[in-house]
């Protein structure tokens, strides 16, 4: 067993040693194929190293939510500032111009809707291979339970989308999602991204935590963080700005941005984080000038 005697009881995290540089700029996705570092490199900006997704796959499991009760009115206007649209397929195809030129993270599991009373039970995979394929995605995103009821069956999920991933080059985004009953704090993040990228996941997306520098040395893969619900945005930024300072490769931030009351100039700002080594004030500056003009 992993915890017989004579381990060590302190956890050292090497926070002064960088993870090591095996010939590809994504940290441990170097033994890849092509295929695969063709797609993290759409997903990823080559340059930075880093990435902002857009999030609007909330419409599966919560209906409209707010800001999005029109995805077509509210996706395109922001696609230009970000590097990943996050979407369902149904949202893609329906709402989406295939002449956007965008990289597309495809939310690839379906899952119990904010009705049902647990909603980590009942998940699975939404859609086949075939038209991940065909929609030209360059990731999948598998929601993931760990610690809830359903964590057996996500699991399972998220290791055959990593089996049909690998068959065809398409990198796996592993989501930690956080139920009512699940904690959120740094042993549990750790745990939960440490678990996604063992079982085969290309990137983690998880949530922003105290010592969260720890939680991405301890995973092997890039993190990118989920916005959360809003908040004010100069908070918003603060968080991003921490995230991609305590190494975080990038955020996947949805409610942030197109609840905001300047989306555009919101994305934009966490633009000039993620990729332009903005701090939060400065991108908050920024932001308030970009809602003026
Ligand atoms: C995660 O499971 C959700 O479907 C969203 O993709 C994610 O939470 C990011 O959106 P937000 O920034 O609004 O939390």
């Amino acid at each position: 067993m992993a915890d017989a005697v004579g381990n060590k009881v302190a956890k050292d995290y090497h926070l002064d040693v960088a993870p090591p540089v095996d010939g590809f700029f994504a940290k441990g996705l170097g033994h890849t194929d092509w295929g695969m570092k063709n797609r993290l490199s759409r997903l990823f900006n080559p340059k930075s190293g880093n990435s902002l997704m857009l999030a609007f796959d909330h419409g599966y499991i919560m209906g409209p939510t707010a800001g999005l009760e029109r995805l077509d009115l509210a996706i395109p206007p922001l696609m230009d500032e970000v590097d990943v649209l996050m979407g369902t397929r149904g949202a893609i195809r329906s709402c989406i111009p295939p002449t956007c030129g965008k990289a597309v993270c495809l939310r690839a599991t379906y899952d119990s809707s904010v009705l049902y009373e647990d909603m980590s039970v009942g998940n699975g995979l939404g859609m086949d291979m075939d038209d991940v394929l065909r929609m030209n995605a360059s990731a999948i995103a598998i929601q993931t339970f760990i610690g809830a009821p359903g964590e057996r069956d996500s699991l399972e999920t998220l290791c055959r989308a990593v089996d049909e991933g690998n068959r065809y080059g398409v990198p796996v985004l592993g989501v930690t999602a956080v139920g009512k009953q699940m904690a959120r704090t740094t042993e549990y993040f750790l745990l939960a991204t440490r678990l996604l990228a063992e079982l085969g996941a290309s990137i983690i997306k998880t949530y922003y935590c105290d010592d969260f520098e720890k939680v991405v040395a301890a995973c092997p893969v890039p993190i990118v963080i989920a916005g959360g619900k809003k908040l004010p945005e100069a908070e918003a930024l603060t968080m991003a700005y921490r995230a991609i300072s305590d190494g975080a490769r990038g955020v996947d931030m949805g409610r942030n941005i197109f609840q905001s009351t300047h989306p555009k100039a919101m994305c934009q700002a966490v633009a000039k984080i993620v990729h332009e080594g903005y701090n939060d004030r400065e991108a908050y500056e920024f932001f308030l000038e970009a809602s003026n003009a």
